[in-house]
Parts: structure tokens; sequence; C-alpha cells
């Protein structure tokens, strides 16, 4: 069968593996050496961009997760980074120069919008910030100058979803390369690239990792986007540690049965915060009332791990609640097995403005979980006794 025919359970397990081979091991070896030897001056002097070269070049153990990557979201090819960070960093730095321009969505990752914002304008490079799904505005941001729209799906921490139709029909008519955020949907809720995306971004960190164990970034893409941005990561040395790697692969196998349990998980969470009465508002992008429910469910297979509500009250509460929750632990990160919780005001946005944080949505009672593959029953539970503790009048109820 031949791998574009196969499906993403499929792929998540045997992809970027030589399915042919005879007689080698199974588990991808770590290739942890620096250099590879050559067999002569000669070879040396033509300093190829091989996986069998040095590896700030590429590695095999990063180039079988690569491929892993590419054929889960149908890219040409793939690359992993040092971190999700150095994914965005470095391909805008492939692609743009100084006297570009850049239109953004408002709500992208904290550190995404503080590298175009405040990072870029010292190399002469603009952004324009747009509402997410407000296309007009979209449009009307676009310059002569601009070469980037780039894009994140869901947005964290409030589940917007991209019209990814509408988005590279404007990316199109202005000829713009289109970059997107995709590490909230994964390529099994989500892939981009069908429908015309040139650049899906991971923060492999989360759910391609999925253990918390790992820092790394992935971008996929066309082979000659890919190619800038392959010479760019060499000049800038954001190359993946192999043994870092290794665990993303080990990773990738599991990546579709983990997302579809947080899917359902998240979905049923969800639906028990929806109903309690101390719960003012919940973000779920498959959920009934969701403004963007429809599109979710047509671009999306599952709408994913992430649940955000506010709590009825002030922030005091929902700090209480946060703390009050035992399954749930307090950590700045998402997309792992274990489930986790934060206050996106105190952690991811925590430097965004208090009024532009108000505008995004982004209160101070706005909890933000990434559900694990922990049992639903016991989730849902957790939630219940934390609710408990907190009056919504900022109070702790004493209980026991
Ligand atoms: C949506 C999103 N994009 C990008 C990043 C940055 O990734 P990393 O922490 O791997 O550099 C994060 C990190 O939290 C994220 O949540």
């Amino acid at each position: 069968m031949k791998s574009k025919q196969r499906r993403a359970e499929t792929t998540a397990v045997r992809g970027g593996t030589d399915l042919h081979k005879k007689n080698g091991p199974l588990a991808t070896p770590i290739y942890q050496t620096s250099t590879f030897e050559v067999t002569d001056n000669e070879e040396q002097l033509r300093v190829t961009p091989t996986d069998h070269h040095y590896t700030r070049y590429g590695n095999p153990t990063n180039t079988v997760a690569e491929k892993a990557i590419a054929e889960l979201e149908g890219t040409d090819r793939a690359l992993v980074f040092a971190s999700g960070m150095n994914a965005i960093t470095t391909s805008v730095l492939a692609l743009l120069k100084g006297g570009d321009h850049i239109v953004a969505q408002r709500d992208i990752y904290g550190g995404a919008a503080k590298f175009f914002g405040q990072w870029l304008p010292k190399l002469g490079i603009e952004t324009t910030f747009v509402d997410t799904t407000d296309y007009a505005q979209h449009e009307r941001a676009v310059r002569p100058n601009t070469r980037l729209l780039y894009l994140e799906s869901p947005t964290n921490p409030m589940l917007r979803i991209v019209d990814l139709r509408r988005a590279v029909a404007i990316a199109k008519q202005h000829n713009l390369i289109t970059i997107i955020d995709s590490t909230f949907a994964t390529p099994i809720n989500c892939r981009p690239a069908e429908y015309g995306i040139d650049l899906v971004m991971h923060s492999g960190t989360k759910y391609f990792g999925g253990h918390s164990d790992l820092i790394c970034g992935a971008m996929a893409g066309r082979s000659e986007l890919i190619e800038k941005i392959h010479s760019t990561r060499t000049t800038l040395g954001g190359c993946l540690d192999p043994h870092a790697a290794w665990l993303l692969l080990r990773g990738i196998k599991t990546v579709a049965v983990r997302v579809q349990r947080q899917n359902e998980n998240a979905m049923q969470v969800a639906h028990f915060l929806a109903q309690h009465p101390k719960v003012r508002h919940v973000y779920y992008p498959f959920l009934e009332g969701h403004p963007q429910r429809a599109l979710a469910m047509e671009q999306m297979r599952g709408a994913g791990g992430i649940v955000s509500f506010e709590v009825e009250g002030s922030g005091e509460d929902a700090r209480t609640l946060s703390e009050a929750l035992h399954l749930f632990t307090l950590a700045p990160s998402l997309g792992g097995v274990d489930s986790l919780v934060c206050i996106p005001a105190l952690t991811s946005h925590s430097m965004v403005p208090a009024e532009h944080r108000e505008k995004m949505g982004i209160t101070e009672q706005l909890i933000r979980l990434s559900v694990g593959i922990e049992h639903a029953d016991d989730l849902v539970a957790d939630l219940e006794q934390a609710l408990a503790v907190v009056r919504s009048t900022g109070e702790r109820v004493h209980v026991g």
C-alpha cells in the first residue's frame, strides 16, 4: 500500500520508516553523534547537506522523525528544530528580508507575537495584527510589501478556528506565503496542507512528544520552502538533538490514539462544565453554542484536548479552583498524557497588557485545561470537587 493511501493511525506508527528493509532494528536507532566519517577529503570538501555529514545539517534519527511528520501532514518534507519557537523564528528569517511585512492573527502564541512585534522590527520587518476571524480586516492589512500571512488554529486559549479556505484565498490573491501553527489541532484532527496552507508548524513539545518530557519544533511544507528553511536552520544552528528526536519519534507512534482519547475526554469535560452553575462560559470548538462549531466540525476530525472556561466570580476564584485540582496539575504546557491546568492571564498572556487581554477575551477568571488520557469520569470528579471548594463570592468553602 502506498504511504499516501494509509490512514493517519497507521502513518503515526509506521511513518518515516522503510517498511521493506530486512533484518533492521524495528525501533529507529539513536545516532548520538555530532559527526560522520567521510571516505576521503574530497567528500569532506563537498559539504553536502545530508544526514550523514554533521548533525547540525542533519542526522538519520532526525530524518526519520521528519519523514514521519511530513507523511502525517501530507506535505513534501518536514524539518525538526530545537523548539517550537525555533521552528517559527528560523522559518520566518529564512523566508523574509528587511522591508517585508507580515499580517498575523492577534491571538497567536505569545512568543511568536513577541518575535513579530518586538524583535523583527529591528530587522526592518513589520507586522500588522488582525482579528482572527475578521477576514475583511486581513484584506485591509495587506500591503504591497506583505509576504507572509501567519495563522494559528485552534487559538490559544480562546479556541477560535481559522477558516482555512478563506485565509488561503486571501493569500493566493496577494501572493503571500501562509504559515499556520497547528499545534492544538495535530494532523490527527486537521491537515491544513490539504486546504493549500504552505507551511504547517508544530510545537512538538506538545502533542507529538505527548509526555511532557522534551522540547522540540517542526515545520512541514513544500520542498522549495523547506529547502530555504533547512539552509537557515543550518546557519542559525537550531538543530534538534538526536536523543530528543528519538523521544519525539516514540511519541509520534501513539499520537493518534492519544489525541482520539483526548478529543473524547475533552468533550466530556466541556459538557460537564457547560452545565455547572459556577461556570460562566466554556470554550470548546465542538460544543453546542461555539460560534464556529459548524466550521470546526467541517475542518476537524476532533476538537482537541484543550478546554477553556470562565469561572463565575473573581480572578481569586479562578486561582482557588486551579489550586484545588488534584488530577489537573498546575503547569504551563499542554498536549501530554497528564492533564494540566493554567490561568492564561497569569502565565502565557501575563505580558499582554490587561486591556488587550480583555479584548482577546482572556479575563482573570479564564482557566485553560489541557485534558490528558486519564479516565474522563475521574477528571470530571476532580473538577467537581474543585468547583465545590470555590464560592463565586471569592471565599473558600471549607470542606471536610
Ligand atoms: C501554540 C503554541 N505554539 C508555539 C509554542 C512554542 O513552542 P515551544 O515551547 O516548543 O518553543 C507553544 C508553546 O507553548 C504553543 O503553545
